[in-house]
């Protein structure tokens, strides 16, 4: 697809990657959406945005960890700018680590914002893509939803939960005119990343070492233009990720033993 003139809509825009893939496709000609629940750095990114091309950047306050938060978006970005042709669900969350004591409220929050986002979105865009027999939706997964999250289960289940719910939206409505596209970074320097340092981001900051070259946000959303321009699913910024993927998808079992190893070497970093 080409982004010129095109509605697009970026969820955790406020800063990261979101905020990244936003300011991209605006320069790419798009009319941005930019929501998140801080108010304060889609408000600033929308009135940056506009100022260099007024009435092409819009910032809405949104939960997206709920369906209600979903519509309302929507449909504040529908009355601004018409239909959407291009959503992005990007915003995402950490936290949580094994299923012995990782509260039920995390795997919940977790499930809420890097899954059921993703379908409450479509369930919304859907009805009017079908009927007008096109519309592109991307989300943000992550390489642990094609690998894992060494010391986070619920990142890890419901990062791979994202990338089979957008695979099987490619599956049922790609011949219909929906094009998906899922982006599945390693380490991208952000606030997510950069909290692993925390003791309680439920990442430590061995985990976050281990994450492989460490990206610009700037750079991950000049590689997603291009794989949106081409629309390829797959959109692995970090190019090795496909040669772990297709080990991983080789040999399982050398696999897991390879993954038990990086594990004890990160806790003898610890
Ligand atoms: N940074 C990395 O190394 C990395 C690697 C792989 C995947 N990812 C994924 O990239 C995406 C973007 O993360 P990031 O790295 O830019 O981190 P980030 O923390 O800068 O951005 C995430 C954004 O999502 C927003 N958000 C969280 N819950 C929300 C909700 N309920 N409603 C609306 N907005 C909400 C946050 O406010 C934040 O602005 C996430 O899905 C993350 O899992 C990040």
């Amino acid at each position: 697809m080409d982004l010129d003139g095109k509605h697009t809509i970026v969820t955790g825009a406020a800063g990261g990657i979101g905020a990244a893939l936003a300011a991209r496709f605006h320069a790419a000609g798009a009319k941005v959406v930019v929501a998140d629940v801080q108010t304060a750095g889609v408000t600033e990114l929308a009135a940056r945005l506009d100022q260099s091309r007024p009435g092409s950047a819009l910032a809405v306050t949104a939960d997206i960890g709920t369906e209600e938060g979903n519509v309302a978006l929507i449909e504040e970005a529908r009355a601004a700018f018409g239909e959407v042709d291009l959503f992005f669900a990007n915003a995402g969350i950490g936290g949580g680590t094994d299923p012995i004591t990782t509260p039920e409220a995390s795997w919940m929050a977790a499930f809420a914002v890097n899954v059921h986002a993703h379908r409450w979105a479509a369930k919304h865009l859907l009805p009017v893509w079908l009927a007008r027999g096109e519309g592109y939706f991307c989300s943000t997964a992550s390489a642990a939803g094609l690998l894992s999250q060494i010391g986070s289960a619920p990142y890890t289940a419901t990062k791979h939960a994202a990338v089979a719910f957008a695979e099987w939206l490619a599956i049922t409505y790609g011949d219909a005119g929906v094009r998906v596209s899922c982006l599945c970074p390693q380490g991208v320097n952000t606030a997510m990343l950069r909290a692993g340092d925390s003791p309680d981001a439920g990442i430590s900051s061995a985990v976050v070492r281990s994450a492989g070259t460490v990206l610009e946000p700037a750079a991950v959303a000049e590689v997603v233009l291009e794989a949106i321009s081409a629309e390829r699913f797959l959109i692995l910024p970090h190019p090795e990720v496909l040669d772990y993927f297709q080990r991983k998808a080789a040999d399982p079992d050398r696999w897991i033993a390879g993954m038990r190893k990086l594990q004890a070497r990160i806790a003898a970093r610890r």
